[in-house]
C-alpha cells in the first residue's frame, strides 16, 4: 500500500518519478504527489492518479536532478489534495514520503501541537516529519541523526524518503516494516517501494533492512541501523525484464497475467519435476521436506487469494501425505495467542511477501518456536527474508490488483511440496506420484486449452454483468476454487458474490435462490461429482441459474446446466490448478462489460501493508 520512488542523480528526476509512480500504482492510487528541488524545495499533489498530477505539472521549477514521489492507498485522512505526499514540515524546509503507518503518531501530534507546531493535513506522515524538525531543532544534530532518533521512538511500519531544502544534494531514507528497495546506478541512487521503476536504469540494488537508514549525500550511498552501526549493504542483481511489467499488448494487465498462467505453472515446475526420471524437488525445501514427513501439523498463514490456495494445500497434504494441516487467517492468528510448539511447522504464502498481517503471523510462529517455511513471489521480499526456507513461485511481476497467476503459482507449489512429502513419508504409491507428476508437467497445456475458451466464457459474461448477486459453489479441492471464484468477481467487478461449499447452501444460502440468481457450480469429474449434480438440481428445482464448470465429454450437466464450460479431465488433486481459469475470466469480463477499472479496483490496494 502506498507506492514511493526517489532519485538522485544526473537526470530530470520529476519524469523518471512520474514513470515510476505509473509502475508502482497498483499498490494505492488515491492521490499522488511529487517534491523536486529548484531553488527551493517545491511539492505539487493531488487527489486521484498520477495521471491527474502530470495534468497540474509544468513549468522551470520540475527541473531537477533530485526528487521524491508518491502514490498513495489512504490510511489516515480521507483521499483529497491536503493529504496526499509529500508532506512539508512546519519549517517548510523539509519534505517527506511515507508508506506504512505510525501508531503512536497521536500522543506525538499531542506533543508537537503544545509546542506550537500547526497540521495541514490529518496524515500520520505529517507528524512524522514534524517529530524528525523538532528533534534537529531541540538538538542541533544532522538530519540523519535526527531521522535515527525519530525511529527509535516512532512505532509502527514505515518506509520514507525525507529531502531537505538545506542540504540540496542529499536523501535520507528509512525503514521499518515497509519495503524500501535501493537502485544503485552510475553516480544516481533510486529509491523505490520495489524494482520494477528502477529496473530500466539498473540491476543492482540493496534491500534495505527493517530499522536501517540509507543516506545519499554527494554521490556517496552510507547505510547505517538504528543504533548508528554502519552497514554493508549487500547490492543485489534482480532478474527482472522489463516486458515482464508492461502490458504487452493486452488490454489490462490482469487479462495478460490469465492468459501467462501456462507459462508461469511451467516456470514454476522448470527444474523441479521431471516425470521421466521421477524427480521431484524444491531446491529451498530440500533440506526441509524429510523434517516436513515427520511433522505432527503444518499451520498455514496468509490473507485473501493467498489463503485460499492453503485451503487447496490443506485438502492435498492431508489426502497426500496424511498430515493434519489448519489454514489460518494471519490476521486472527496473529491475535490470538495460537498454540504453536517446537517442531510445528507454519507455511506462509504471500504473492507480495510484504502483507503485515502474514509478516506478524510468521514473527509471532517463530517467536514460539515454529519451523518457517515461506511461499512467495516476490524475491527478496520481507516474508521470504522472514522464513527460515521456502519455496518461490516464479509466477513475475503481477501488477494487476486482483491475484491470479500467482494463485496457481502458489497451488502450483504446494502441491510439489505435499507430493514430495508424501512421498518421502511413504504415503504415496510410486505409480501415484508418477502419475502426479506426469499429470503436473501437463497443467500448462491444460490451462492453454480452457483459454481457448475465452469467447465462450465472454459471452456468458456479457448474459450476467447486470446481476446483482453470485453464488460460486464446489466441493473438495474445488471449495476453495468456489472462494476464490466469488473473490475475484466481487473485488473488481463490485457485485456481491458468496462462495460456499456446494453441501452447505442447504443450511442458509438456498433461500437466495430465485430465477435472477446465477449460481456457478464447479462441477468436474471427481470424487463429489455425483453429490455435486445433485446440489445442481436442488438449485434448478429453485428456478436458479446455473454455469457449470464441468469435465470435457460430460454428457450428463450440461442436460441441467443452463451454460457449461468445460475443462480437461485429470487427476482430483491438480483440479484447481485449471478449475479456476475459467472463474478468472468470468470475472475479468463481467467487470470490463460494467466499465469498472480491473487493475485498480476501488479501495484495493495490490501489497497491504498495513494490518
Ligand atoms: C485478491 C488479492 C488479495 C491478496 C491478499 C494477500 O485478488 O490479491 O486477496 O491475495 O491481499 O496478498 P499477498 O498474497 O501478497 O500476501
Amino acid at each position: 500500500m502506498c507506492g514511493i520512488v526517489a532519485y538522485v542523480g544526473h537526470r530530470e528526476a520529476a519524469p523518471l518519478i512520474l514513470k515510476g509512480l505509473k509502475r508502482l500504482e497498483y499498490r494505492g492510487y488515491d492521490s499522488a504527489g511529487i517534491a523536486l528541488m529548484n531553488q527551493g524545495l517545491n511539492i505539487y499533489k493531488k487527489k486521484g492518479k498520477v495521471k491527474d498530477l502530470e495534468e497540474i505539472l509544468d513549468g522551470e521549477a520540475l527541473q531537477s536532478n533530485i526528487g521524491i514521489g508518491h502514490t498513495r492507498w489512504a490510511t489516515h485522512g480521507e483521499p483529497n489534495d491536503r493529504n496526499a505526499h509529500p508532506h512539508f514540515s512546519n519549517s517548510g524546509s523539509l519534505a517527506i514520503i511515507h508508506n506504512g503507518i505510525i501508531e503512536n503518531y497521536s500522543a506525538i501530534k499531542q506533543n508537537l501541537v503544545k509546542k506550537g507546531y500547526v497540521f495541514q493535513s490529518d496524515t500520520d506522515t505529517e507528524v512524522f516529519v514534524n517529530f524528525i524538525q523538532d528533534i534537529q531543532q531541540n538538538t542541533g544534530c544532522l538530519l540523519e541523526e535526527a531521522v535515527r532518533l525519530a525511529m527509535k521512538e516512532v512505532v509502527g511500519a514505515y518506509a520514507v524518503v525525507i529531502m531537505d531544502a538545506g542540504t540540496p544534494n542529499q536523501l535520507i531514507a528509512a525503514r521499518k516494516g515497509s519495503p524500501l528497495v535501493i537502485g544503485v546506478g552510475d553516480g544516481e541512487y533510486f529509491f523505490a517501494s520495489d524494482a520494477t521503476p528502477i529496473i530500466e536504469y539498473t540491476n543492482e540494488v540493496i534491500y534495505l533492512n527493517d530499522f536501517e537508514l540509507a543516506v545519499v549525500r554527494d554521490g556517496e550511498l552510507t547505510v547505517k541501523n538504528v543504533d548508528n552501526i554502519l552497514q554493508s549493504p549487500y547490492i543485489q542483481t534482480v532478474e527482472l525484464e522489463l516486458e515482464a511489467i508492461e502490458k504487452g499488448g493486452y488490454d489490462h494487465f490482469m487479462l495478460k497475467e490469465i492468459f501467462e498462467q501456462p507459462r508461469s505453472v511451467a516456470d514454476c515446475l522448470r527444474g523441479r519435476v521431471n516425470a521421466d526420471s521421477g524427480h521431484l524437488v524444491l531446491g529451498g525445501l530440500r533440506d526441509y521436506t524429510e523434517k516436513l514427513s515427520k511433522a505432527k501439523r503444518i499451520v498455514i498463514v496468509a490473507c485473501g487469494t493467498s489463503w485460499h490456495a492453503g485451503l487447496v494445500a490443506e485438502y492435498i497434504f492431508e489426502e497426500l501425505a496424511r498430515i493434519n494441516v489448519e489454514v489460518e487467517y494471519a490476521s486472527e492468528f496473529r491475535y490470538r495467542n495460537p498454540i504453536i510448539k517446537e517442531g510445528d511447522f507454519v507455511i506462509a504464502i504471500s504473492q507480495s511477501g510484504e502483507t503485515a498481517d502474514t509478516l506478524a503471523a510468521i514473527e509471532l510462529a517463530k517467536s514460539k518456536g515454529a519451523t518457517i517455511l515461506g511461499v512467495c513471489n516476490v524475491v527478496g521480499a520481507s516474508i521470504p527474508r522472514a522464513s527460515h526456507a521456502g519455496a518461490y513461485t516464479h509466477a513475475g511481476p503481477e501488477i494487476g490488483v486482483a491475484s491470479t497467476k500467482a494463485f496457481t503459482a502458489q497451488v502450483t507449489v504446494l502441491t510439489q511440496m505435499a507430493i514430495a512429502v508424501a512421498s518421502k513419508k511413504g504415503t504415496l504409491h510410486e505409480d501415484t506420484f508418477r502419475r502426479l507428476l506426469f499429470e503436473l508437467e501437463r497443467i500448462p497445456s491444460k490451462i492453454e486449452k480452457v483459454l481457448k475458451s475465452d469467447e465462450k466464457i465472454r459471452e456468458i459474461a456479457e448474459k450476467f454483468k447486470d446481476a446483482r448477486n453470485f453464488i460460486y459453489l464446489g466441493r473438495g479441492y474445488n471449495f476453495p476454487v468456489a472462494l476464490e471464484g466469488a473473490l475475484k468477481l466481487k473485488e473488481i467487478s463490485y457485485i456481491h458474490a458468496e462462495g460456499y461449499p456446494a453441501a452447505e447452501m442447504k443450511h442458509g444460502p438456498i433461500a437466495l435462490i430465485d430465477a435472477e440468481m446465477p449460481v456457478v457450480f464447479i462441477a468436474t469429474k471427481d470424487s463429489s461429482y455425483e453429490k455435486v449434480v445433485s446440489n445442481i438440481q436442488e438449485v434448478k428445482a429453485r428456478k436458479g441459474i446455473v454455469i457449470a464448470i464441468v469435465t470435457e465429454g460430460d454428457k450428463l450437466i450440461p442436460t441441467m446446466a443452463d451454460y457449461t464450460i468445460e475443462i480437461p479431465a485429470m487427476h482430483e488433486a491438480l483440479i484447481p490448478l485449471v478449475s479456476v481459469i475459467p472463474l478468472q475470466l468470468l470475472s475479468y469480463y463481467i467487470a470490463v462489460m460494467r466499465g469498472c477499472n480491473v487493475d485498480q479496483p476501488r479501495n484495493l490496494a495490490k501489497s497491504v501493508t498495513v494490518e
